[in-house]
């Protein structure tokens, strides 16, 4: 069980925190796995046109009162979107809400005006109408605000989607790919619900993170089963919390293979037991079931990360939670092996046209600066490849996301990265005190005056302005100004 624990900081001030949380047996599995509704888009004028709309509503969560939440054409969540590569997607995003918000295509190689952060403001009763064509392998992006300064209670209320990209090379592979049957998608999160259901969003017991919360769960359902009727099962794992590290595992510790990652399908299949998620990160994996078999998807306490022990504690990732349970029907249909090969990836070993770095600290900066939406900190030059090292100079956890690019972890203190962050990655959990080498390739041109992100993915910590931006700069151009600020309100 879970009990509140104070812990004496500087100034005789006190840290309020849940020690460690177990729900592993303990969460009834009776609500049936939502599914968010696919969305292929209307194809008009050569173009896949997708609608969302952000606004409020009522979702019933837990037994009893139904939660105040928002979504996207919906309550909670919003729908998932699908396209391929080369598709010209056009979106028309509304906001009924009332407050300014923003929707941030996560993961998406977009041009800078169509990314959705915190320069693409849409007030209350706006519209704004992204386009770009779909340049990128086959994956599961994610969308969600990024309003600078309230991205964590945005994304806390439900405002979240997934984006699934096909291309040639996945249609050319057997993997299993029946949306919401063999291919199933899970957006994981955390969340506090007070004594009527409302969410919890304070902040006071946690301290250095934000939001850890003690319930899970999965694309909005609380106690969640899915009855496979497959062989093989294909989960598409989003951790959607705003500050928990997740670590994937099946309860009788069985193998899985994890196929994909952030952005796109591994080389080859990892076999593994465990799947760790920083929030945003995303995992592919396929699980093989026995005809009647009951199993259970769990978060399993992080095992040494270089987390300072109290940290842990209070950060959650000491926890045991109980995720989803998969019911496998008596008769299950065959699916195929997993291929031995899945996607080429060319690593990107150019000669790096430049090397940055990034140092994480506190929880409110990188390299000693705040975010601050006027100061443009670099520009990259276009269709080239930069190197950046990140480090994580706290105790506690941080993790790293760049907009606009996938990158590739080419080492963590001088080693090889281990298989699931050898892929296409656009987010990174940082281990304290390592070298994190990212290499990325900047082939989209952007406005001197336009920038993209990088920050922590911790949402606490980007909205207290642990962020940066940067734009992508043609031959012999400079970094421009941003234009008042004021004039987005
Ligand atoms: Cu998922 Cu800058 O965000
Ligand atoms: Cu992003
Ligand atoms: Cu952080």
């Amino acid at each position: 069980g879970a009990g509140v624990l104070a812990l004496p900081i500087a100034g005789g001030a006190y840290l309020y925190t849940s020690t460690r949380r177990d729900t592993a047996g303990d969460v009834p599995f009776d609500n049936p796995l939502a599914v968010p509704p696919l969305d292929e888009g209307d194809l008009r004028g050569g173009a896949r046109n997708f609608s969302l709309d952000a606004e409020a509503g009522e979702t019933p969560i837990k037994p009893g009162k139904a939660t105040p939440t928002w979504g996207f054409n919906g309550s909670y969540l919003g729908p998932t979107l699908r396209a391929r590569r080369g598709d010209d997607l056009r979106f028309t995003v509304r906001n009924h809400l009332e407050e300014t918000t923003t929707v941030h295509f996560h993961g998406a190689h977009l041009p800078a005006d169509c990314d959705g952060g915190p320069h693409q403001a849409i007030e209350p009763g706006g519209s704004w109408e992204p386009e770009w064509t779909v340049d990128q392998p086959a994956t599961m992006l994610w969308y969600h605000p990024h309003p600078h300064g309230n991205t964590a209670r945005h994304v806390y209320r439900g405002l979240a989607g997934l984006i699934l990209i096909d291309d040639d090379v996945s249609d050319g592979l057997d993997l299993p790919r029946e949306y919401g049957v063999d291919d199933v998608p899970l957006v994981v999160q955390d969340r506090n619900f007070d004594g009527d259901n409302a969410l919890e969003e304070s902040e006071t017991w946690t301290s250095t993170t934000g939001i850890i919360g003690e319930d899970v769960i999965v694309n909005g359902t609380y106690g969640p089963y899915f009855e496979a009727t497959t062989r093989r099962l294909r989960l598409r794992i989003l951790n959607g919390s705003n500050a928990r590290v997740m670590n994937f595992a099946f309860d009788d510790d069985r193998e899985f293979l994890q196929i994909g990652s952030d952005g796109g399908l591994l080389t080859e299949p990892h076999r593994t037991r465990r799947a760790l998620l920083s929030p945003a990160e995303r995992a592919d994996i396929v699980v093989d079931l026995e005809p009647g078999e009951t199993v259970v998807l769990r978060s399993l306490p992080v095992e040494d990360v270089g987390v300072g022990s109290i940290f842990k504690r209070f950060n959650g990732m000491d926890d045991r939670l109980d995720v989803l349970q998969i019911r496998a029907a008596d008769e299950l249909a065959d699916s195929p092996e997993v291929p031995a090969k899945l996607a080429e990836i060319a690593s990107l070993s150019d000669e790096p046209a430049a090397e940055r770095s990034f140092r994480l600290a506190g929880f409110s900066t990188i390299n000693g600066d705040s975010m601050d939406m006027n100061r443009i900190d670099f520009g990259a030059q276009v269709d080239t490849v930069e190197e950046w090292t990140v480090r994580n100079t706290d105790e506690y956890h941080h993790n790293f996301h760049v907009h606009d690019v996938q990158f590739q972890v080419a080492s963590i203190d001088g080693e090889a990265p281990p298989p699931p962050l050898a892929g296409w990655k656009d987010t990174v959990f940082l281990e304290p005190n390592r070298d994190y080498r990212l290499r990325m390739r900047f082939d989209q041109y952007t406005d001197p005056d336009l920038p993209y992100m990088y920050h922590c993915h911790i949402l606490f910590h980007e909205d207290f302005g642990m962020m940066g931006q940067f734009v992508v700069l043609g031959e012999g151009e400079e970094v421009g100004t941003v234009p008042d600020m004021a004039a987005h309100g």
